[in-house]
């Protein structure tokens, strides 16, 4: 039987942490593989540092196709379509597997499909893989949800995290067929860098946080930060959260988010400690040693899932229900009453109380023998 020859797409930081499991296996496993980074994330704190810290090759291709901006979406996208057509062509590889929501994930998966109409006259056929299938906030203002709808109704497999992903992607008519439930590759990460992760803790002495005695918080999301009411209300919620709570919150603030905060010329509340994006372990243990987390990210509500840790996520919607269901996350939206409220009910004695649904760190196995072991 031919071996068969995946592609990877990487663009953003939480693809590249959450498909190092997957490179990982394919690696120790001497597959036919190769990378393409996109290039949408740049900076050396969204990019280069993973591959550093998770000790994961250079990947074989950079297209350096840099966002550009919230109002150049069809650019964006537009110009990864070009530059991976190049590259798809060169390789013709048997599968592409893209990763979650991003505009990276929507050009791969576009493209891989558009070649493939095309094998009456090219023979070409590549089958299209997602991971993190059948995830739904329901709210198609946010690019996020317009961009996972269309992988996963052009993808050949679909890799749900959960039973309610699957549930969700066979509700919109998707062949059973082309579904498993593998769980989550994030917690594969968790599970093979927490323990590495301990020795960047003190980060925490140097930014004079006690375990359990602080909050972290990301906000990054365009639904947010492009939107100048919703992030002033946040970055109060974070105020109060430190003063009425006697607690810092630290927050690593993403690129997108520094510069909204500078046009907008929004206040640093009291009490908020902003650093410059941290590295995945580092993070890891700003995380694991949070008494609290307060997040817009979708990494961020299931990593505090699955570390114990309380969280608030601040959005009117999540993709990640299982974890509302489950007590371990809230909604709180932009208010600032209101996600102080929510930090003092998730932080009530007895909370923490319930069990990741993410899966047993095996997911990146799971995909990459399915992958493997098809017939072309
Ligand atoms: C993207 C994803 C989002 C994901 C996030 C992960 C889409 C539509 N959105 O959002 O789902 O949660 O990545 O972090 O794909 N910038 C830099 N350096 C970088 C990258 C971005 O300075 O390395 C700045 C630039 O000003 C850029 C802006 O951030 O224009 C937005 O970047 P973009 O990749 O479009 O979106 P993210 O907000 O990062
Ligand atoms: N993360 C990180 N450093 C930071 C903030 C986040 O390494 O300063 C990691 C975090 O552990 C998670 C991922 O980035 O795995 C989440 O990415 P992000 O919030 O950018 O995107 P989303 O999950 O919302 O798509």
């Amino acid at each position: 039987m031919k071996k068969r020859k995946i592609a990877l797409v990487v663009g953003t930081r939480p693809d590249i942490i959450k498909t190092a499991p997957i490179i990982r296996y394919l690696e120790e496993n001497k597959a036919d593989y190769f990378v393409v980074h996109t290039g949408q994330h740049y900076s050396y704190e969204l990019d280069k540092i993973f591959f550093e810290e998770l000790q994961l090759p250079q990947p074989k291709y950079r297209l350096d196709v840099k966002s550009v901006g919230p109002h150049r979406q069809g650019t964006h996208t537009g110009t990864l379509l070009l530059k991976m057509e190049e590259v798809l062509l060169k390789e013709l590889p048997d599968v592409v597997l893209v990763h979650g929501d991003t505009n990276s994930a929507l050009a791969g998966a576009l493209l891989t499909s558009k070649i493939s109409t095309t094998r009456a006259y090219t023979g070409y056929n590549i089958k299209l893989g997602h991971v993190e299938a059948g995830l739904r906030s329901y709210d198609r203002t946010m690019p996020e949800e317009v961009n996972r709808v269309i992988c996963d109704h052009l993808s050949d497999y679909l890799f749900a995290p959960t039973e309610s992903a699957r549930q969700n992607a066979l509700k919109e008519g998707i062949d059973e067929k082309k579904i498993f439930v593998v769980g989550n590759t994030i917690v594969d990460s968790v599970r093979q860098n927490l323990e590495i992760s301990e020795e960047k803790k003190q980060l925490l002495n140097d930014l004079g946080l006690e375990p359990k005695k602080y909050a972290l918080a990301t906000v990054h999301r365009q639904e947010n930060v492009d939107d100048k009411a919703r992030y002033k209300g946040i970055l109060e919620g974070l105020g109060k959260i430190s003063k009425e709570l006697g607690i810092k919150v630290a927050y690593p603030i993403h690129p997108r988010a520094k510069k909204m905060m500078e046009e907008f010329n929004l206040e640093k509340p009291k009490g908020v400690l902003f650093t410059e994006p941290v590295g995945f372990l580092e993070f890891l243990q700003l995380e694991a040693n949070a008494k609290i987390t307060i997040t817009d990210s979708g990494g961020v509500q299931e990593e505090s899932c699955i570390l114990n840790v309380p969280c608030i996520t601040v959005r009117d919607n999540t993709e990640r229900p299982e974890t509302l269901e489950m007590g371990a996350n809230v909604l709180a939206g932009a208010d600032p009453e209101k996600i102080l409220e929510c930090a003092k009910k998730m932080l009530k004695p007895g909370t923490i109380n319930w069990e990741s649904p993410f899966g047993d760190g095996k997911s990146a196995e799971r995909i990459c023998k399915l992958l493997l072991e098809q017939h072309t």
